[in-house]
């Protein structure tokens, strides 16, 4: 096997989303050694400036490649509409991000043409779905939802309450009203309160995640690439920029394997908090 073969998938999102990503590339590559990195301190991304998002990519980018990284994924949607194309153009080692896989896997599930996107607001005011989804199909109609008090509900850790309900009750409305039959999850914190978002979108929409799209688009990858790891039990482990007892907490409630101790570190320049 190729030395490069064996070198870590470093994998990142402003904080827990991106375990529903990692989740599916544990599943899928179990030979595959994972860093994950959570920018918990920084979080959210979802109300913050395009420079910022692409300063913090950077900064995560360099700390991931520190650690000797055979690719980087971008397990946040917001990551990805920002600053997926710039960490392209600087990085020499593959980088992949959501958005162009659950796009497409959106077009073809779609019976009427009527897709629904839940999202943060950067990533909706990006328009990057919407241009992503009229690539595929120009006539399909996009109902695109910001929903901003979501992942902050999601990553606060308290049980979900009749508040969250209430919430994803009023972020559904409009999707309800389009009377869609897709519904693209374009915020990879949304999979963790999938059922809950199931009983509020109209009966038998399907539901696109991030996870298993991308996680098929990797594997692709690797193995083109000659990348991919064989044989043998690959190991993970996670780094966040905040505080990582919290990290640990939230994290090993979502995350379907045991998750080990967390390293603290801050990489790069900071945003504006
Ligand atoms: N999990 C992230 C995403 O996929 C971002 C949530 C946030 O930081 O606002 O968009």
């Amino acid at each position: 096997m190729d030395r490069n073969a064996t070198r870590p998938i470093g994998v990142f999102d402003s904080g827990v989303g991106g375990l529903t990503v990692l989740d599916e590339l544990l599943a899928r590559l179990p030979s595959e050694d994972f860093i994950y990195f959570g920018d918990t301190h920084w979080f959210p991304y979802g109300d913050r400036s395009a420079d910022d998002l692409r300063s913090r990519a950077d900064a995560i980018a360099a700390w991931l490649l520190s650690q000797d990284v055979k690719m980087i994924v971008v397990a946040c949607n917001t990551a990805t509409a920002a600053a997926l194309a710039h960490l392209q153009t600087h990085v020499d080692e593959p980088v992949i991000g959501v958005m162009t896989a659950e796009s497409h896997a959106a077009v073809q599930s779609s019976r009427t043409r009527r897709i629904g996107l839940l999202a943060t607001e950067a990533t909706v005011a990006s328009g990057s779905y919407q241009r992503m989804i009229a690539a595929h199909d120009a006539g399909a109609r996009v109902t695109a939802v910001p929903c901003p008090r979501l992942a902050p509900a999601i990553q606060s850790g308290d049980p979900f309450d009749q508040s969250v309900v209430d919430m994803v009750r009023e972020y559904t409305q409009p999707l309800r009203d389009a009377d869609v039959d897709t519904v693209i999850l374009g915020c990879t914190h949304y999979p963790m309160v999938e059922r809950l978002i199931r009983r509020h979108v109209p009966p038998d929409a399907a539901l696109i995640s991030s996870g298993v799209e991308i996680a098929r688009e990797i594997a692709g990858t690797l193995e083109r690439q000659g990348l991919l790891a064989h044989g043998g039990e690959g190991n993970y482990r996670f780094a966040c920029s905040g505080d990582p007892t919290a990290f640990r907490t939230i994290g090993s409630r979502f995350l379907q394997m045991p998750f080990g101790e967390v390293e603290q570190v801050d990489p790069g320049a900071a945003p504006t908090p």
